[in-house]
């Protein structure tokens, strides 16, 4: 087999390259691990910045977004049970995100990728990535049958998420990574009830941190922050409910529905980031090459400016334009992802109760976000990063 450009991994970042691949007329094969329904099922964050939701409008992939999904034009933060709204239409110039979950992403991208033919080779076992760093690279896996494949390429991404085998792929010499473990995870439910305000409230209380978020009017996602010690089955639905409503505060807290969770799930929260995102033929995006907190919801966004940019970068190079794209890539994304990484660390450190945490540190947070109640200057910068920020290019800090 032969395909201009391989791809590891079916999530957001495979996905969405592969369609805008498609619609620069450059051929692709897509190689997952799992099955459709396993991608799909993964309940993750929900948030899309502007230029996600521009980039599906712009694919031809909006149709059920633009019906479903719903226009968020502020959020709330919360300190001690004292809600205050931030109104990033107002700050930014208009600019919203858009509620709509990645599962409901993923459907749109797999159903539109069967109608176009694009090709997906699911269930795919011991992918290896060969000859990257010469000019005829080739990916070697076995197929559901157990078959040896193999598909010859020009390029290589590796959009296969944290766990994948592309970034591995890279020279031990050549790779630096950077990281931040924090001590402490979310516990996340769905529940069948409609969501308790109209946008999103971030909450920092001194037992920690809580977010009220949706998926529509009649589902709702809430989090709070767990040690990371502890088990989902310590948590039945009354004790999640309680803690939620103390954390929300009493105002907000009395008016919460509640009713049976169908999904409770820990995740623990991690900043990563792995350099350089392009080593010969090979480019990493999304997961695969960086990872944040969830404070935010910058992951899939993050996932989706990586491969615009990679997007350009190979039709520059196919229309005969020259290198320069696929050259600047690493550098042009990774000045975006680490405003990210900083921006979803920021808003972590200010909303989470970390266990080291004295009362010197405890009344620095309170200040920060008393600061951001009162200064409209500092409510703008935390607008301009939670709707996105642009995909100019940036100085990287790469080589230092
Ligand atoms: N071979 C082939 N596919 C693989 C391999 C492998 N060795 N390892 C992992 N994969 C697949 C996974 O099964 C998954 O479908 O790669 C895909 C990676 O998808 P994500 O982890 O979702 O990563 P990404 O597409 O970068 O999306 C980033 O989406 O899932 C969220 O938390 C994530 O918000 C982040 C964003
Ligand atoms: C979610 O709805 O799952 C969600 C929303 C905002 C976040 C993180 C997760 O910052």
């Amino acid at each position: 087999m032969r395909t201009q450009v391989a791809i590891i991994g079916a999530g957001p970042a495979g996905m969405f390259l592969a369609h805008l691949l498609r619609a620069d007329g450059i051929d692709a094969l897509v190689i997952e691990r799992r099955d459709r329904s396993y991608v799909e099922g993964r309940v993750r964050a929900g948030v899309l910045e502007q230029a996600t939701v521009g980039l599906m409008r712009r694919l031809g992939l909006a149709d059920r977004l633009e019906r479903e999904g719903m226009v968020h034009r502020g959020t709330n933060l919360s300190l001690d049970g004292r809600m205050f709204h931030i109104d990033m239409a107002a700050l930014t110039g208009g600019s919203t995100v858009t509620v709509y979950g990645q599962q409901e992403v993923m459907r749109d991208l797999f159903d539109a990728a069967q109608v176009r033919g694009l090709e997906i080779a699911w269930n795919a076992a011991d992918v290896a990535l060969h000859e990257l760093d010469g000019t005829r690279p080739f990916v070697t896996w076995r197929d559901a049958d157990g078959a040896a494949r193999r598909v010859d390429c020009d390029f290589v991404v590796g959009c296969d998420g944290y766990h994948g085998v592309s970034r591995a792929s890279l020279p031990a010499d050549v790779r630096r990574t950077f990281e931040r473990v924090y001590p402490f995870g979310w516990l996340g439910i769905l529940a069948e009830v409609p969501p308790v305000e109209d946008e999103l409230v971030y909450a920092n209380h001194e037992r920690g941190f809580a977010l009220a978020s949706m998926r529509s009017a009649t589902r709702s996602r809430y989090y709070v922050q767990c040690g990371l010690d502890e088990d989902v089955a310590d948590w039945p639905d009354e004790r999640f409910w309680d803690e939620l409503c103390l954390r929300l505060g009493p105002e907000t807290g009395a008016r919460v529905t509640r009713g049976a969770s169908f999904e409770k799930t820990i995740a623990p929260l991690r900043s990563f980031v792995s350099e350089p995102m392009r080593w010969g033929r090979l480019f990493l995006a999304g997961d695969a090459a960086h990872i944040v907190p969830p404070t935010g919801a910058k992951g899939m966004n993050l996932a989706v400016s990586d491969v615009t940019m990679l997007g350009e970068a190979l039709a520059g190079h196919y229309r005969g334009q020259g290198d320069a794209g696929i050259d600047g890539y690493s550098a042009r994304a990774l000045a975006r992802v680490w405003k990210a990484e900083r921006f979803s660390w920021w808003f972590t450190s200010v909303t989470h109760r970390f266990p080291t945490m004295d009362g010197f540190d405890r009344r620095i947070q309170m200040a920060e976000l008393d600061y951001i109640r009162g200064s409209e200057a500092a409510q703008r910068t935390l607008a301009e990063n939670y709707v996105g920020l642009p995909l100019t290019g940036g100085v990287s800090s790469e080589a230092v």
